[in-house]
């Protein structure tokens, strides 16, 4: 949601700051803009309503140059997605340009405050008010004697902003440098060579340096070529914490495919495997990278999930795994549900916030209320010191790399792996399993990315069935036990890619209602058991097949190699290998991640950009 990208230094400020913002499209927008300080000091502005290709189209007519400026994708909360309300947004003089991510939920009360006193607004946003604020604060200090400081005005604003907020800041009147400041959104900093760099995340400036800063909660950096300074809303210095991206340009790049979703679902063997590796040391299960003491872990009594979306549904899978293992209860929760039913929590719940981005708003909140209620909190997150990991106890990374894709793809396979893991190391730490039996459960999830690398061969035929039935009205999914959330995440991915109603439901559902849905020819995707794991569910499974078949539907099986009474019933059979079945989401996944992209592209929709999404949902 909402990109970011600040620049100083010697190159073309232009260049660097549309290259970063393309490089952040992935995260949702629907307007683009910049602004750049001109060398003669002048505030040069370009904005367009749409995509990144409008805003070129603008600055082809424009002749913008100068080493300082910001640019902003735009996904809109207050205010239409038009040119008017795109940022950024300049104070009535044009000296102060703002972009902002966030809300800012007293605008209101501030908007009327500077009406009041005469200032005319030129957009329908709550991020216009930040640049008459600023001015005015500049002008206030200036009539005082005070020092004409863009730095100092902002930490003064921000101090009456609630809500969330990266704001980026250009003053005209200072041209050589570029304030920012972060609360609940994210930000990061960039040092380069006699250059510094701002980013919502790093994917802005992967291409110039791997040296990078975060920037705290309540934080604001003053960035120059020569150096960068970081202070607290009050003055106060503070020490950034610096680290070194760990991934690459190609990384970030489609390298062949056409869409980063496809390269994505391939890489899911690897971001397993990066996972899993040194999770399992000298025959124990190890969570190295987290702060969590064994002794908290035993005397976890209860689990709480929280997550949204894709990553709920690896969640649900985690609190199988975890009930089987542990004999601990369970519960899962959508975040932006958990804190307004005012959960029960205590030092012995453990609570498992999910998130890819570790910036999702309603997963974040339901993290700080978990705290709240002093609860032990352990995140499981790819994107290393987002703010999820860094207000939780305890962090699990999953080591997928950059997911440019807007629909989770290896991230969800990733996220499902280490909540196999967190469910070991709570049977570890609770005695519940043997080491022997954790041990071979952990050598079969070791096993899982080469499970995954032969289900991916096998998608061809994936591809062909998607563009036979991609007309279709409407598809619907079916799954029990670790199916039913591959079923969920089956119908997610088609609903954000190819915007065709889709629905997963617990099979034995279906007799209570959506059967009435079942009508001839509608596609049905079964997600099998196995007939050696599950044996009862398999059957029951075989009756619910009959069931649709009866009806006129269209049935796509997806069962274990070797199924023959799948193979017998269904119309059409998508083969996964054999797997342990608290595993099995791990490749009867694939077909259905191959199945809408492909039915996205034969319905000619952009598969890495599906309308109305952000890949990080950073307001609630
Ligand atoms: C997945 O395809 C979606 N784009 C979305 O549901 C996503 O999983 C959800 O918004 C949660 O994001 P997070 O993992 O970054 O918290």
């Amino acid at each position: 949601m909402c990109g970011i990208v600040g620049y100083v230094g010697p190159r073309s400020a232009l260049g660097v700051v549309v290259e970063g913002l393309r490089r952040l499209e992935y995260r949702g927008y629907d307007s683009a803009g910049v602004a750049i300080i001109s060398d003669e000091g002048a505030m040069q502005t370009a904005k367009k309503a749409g995509r990144i290709e409008n805003l070129d189209a603008e600055l082809a007519e424009l002749t913008i140059s100068g080493s300082t400026g910001m640019g902003h994708t735009r996904w809109a909360t207050h205010g239409a997605p038009n040119d008017r309300n795109a940022h950024p947004h300049c104070d009535v003089t044009g000296r102060i340009a703002v972009v902002h991510n966030g809300i800012i939920e007293n605008y209101a009360e501030l908007q009327a405050e500077l009406e009041q006193s005469g200032v005319e607004f030129s957009s329908d946003t709550d991020s216009e008010t930040v640049a008459h604020l600023v001015a005015a604060e500049l002008a206030k200090t200036a009539a005082n004697g005070g020092a004409d400081d863009l730095a100092t005005a902002v930490r003064t604003i921000c101090r009456r902003l609630q809500g969330a907020f990266t704001l980026v800041l250009l003053d005209r009147d200072h041209p050589d440098s570029v304030v920012a400041a972060r609360r609940n959104s994210p930000l990061v900093l960039g040092i380069g060579d006699g250059e510094m760099f701002l980013g919502s995340d790093v994917a802005a400036f992967i291409e110039f340096t791997k040296q990078a800063v975060e920037l705290g909660q309540d934080q604001l950096v003053e960035i120059t070529r020569e150096g960068y300074a970081i202070t607290d809303f009050y003055g106060a210095p503070v020490e950034g914490k610096r680290f070194t991206i760990d991934w690459d340009l190609s990384a970030a790049e489609k390298g062949g495919y056409d869409y980063f979703m496809l390269k994505e679902i391939q890489e899911q063997p690897t971001a397993v495997a990066d996972t899993l590796r040194s999770h399992f040391v000298d025959g124990k299960i190890v969570l190295d990278e987290q702060r969590l003491d064994a002794g908290v872990l035993r005397e976890v009594d209860k689990v709480y999930v929280v997550a949204c979306g894709t990553a709920y549904h690896a969640g649900l899978i985690a609190k199988y795994a975890i009930e089987h293992w542990t004999r601990i209860p369970v519960e899962i929760e959508f975040a932006s549900e958990f804190r307004y039913r005012d959960p029960v929590l205590n030092r012995q719940t453990l609570v498992v916030a999910i998130s890819q981005s570790g910036e999702t708003a309603d997963t974040l909140e339901a993290v700080r209320h978990a705290k709240d209620q002093r609860a032990t909190v352990l995140a499981i997150c790819n994107t290393n010191g987002a703010q999820i990991p860094r207000e939780s106890d305890a962090v699990l990374y999953t080591h997928a790399g950059p997911e440019i894709g807007v629909a989770a793809t290896k991230t969800f396979t990733a996220q499902v792996s280490a909540g196999l893991i967190v469910g070991l190391a709570l049977a570890q730490a609770r005695g519940t399993k043997y080491g022997d039996e954790i041990a071979a459960e952990f050598r079969a999830l070791e096993s899982m990315p080469e499970h995954i690398a032969k289900t991916l061969e096998g998608i061809e035929d994936v591809r062909t069935l998607a563009r036979e039935i991609a007309d279709s009205k409407a598809i619907l999914f079916l799954g029990r036990h670790v199916g039913y959330p591959v079923a969920m995440e089956g119908a997610l991915k088609l609903k954000e890619l190819a915007y065709m109603h889709a629905e997963g439901f617990p099979a034995g559902e279906l007799k209570h209602g959506p059967i009435a849905l079942v009508e001839s020819g509608l596609p049905v995707v079964v997600v099998m058991p196995s007939p050696m794991g599950r044996p009862l569910l398999h059957q029951k499974m075989l009756s619910n097949i009959a069931e649709i078949s009866a009806r006129g539907a269209r049935t796509i099986v997806i069962a274990t190699e070797g199924d023959e009474l799948a193979a017998k019933h269904a119309a059409h059979l998508i083969e996964v290998p054999a797997v342990p079945t608290l595993m099995s989401p791990l490749v009867s996944t694939i077909p259905l991640q191959v199945l809408a992209a492909e039915i996205a592209q034969a319905r000619g929709y952009d598969v890495d950009k599906p309308r109305n999404l952000a890949k990080s949902v950073t307001v609630e």
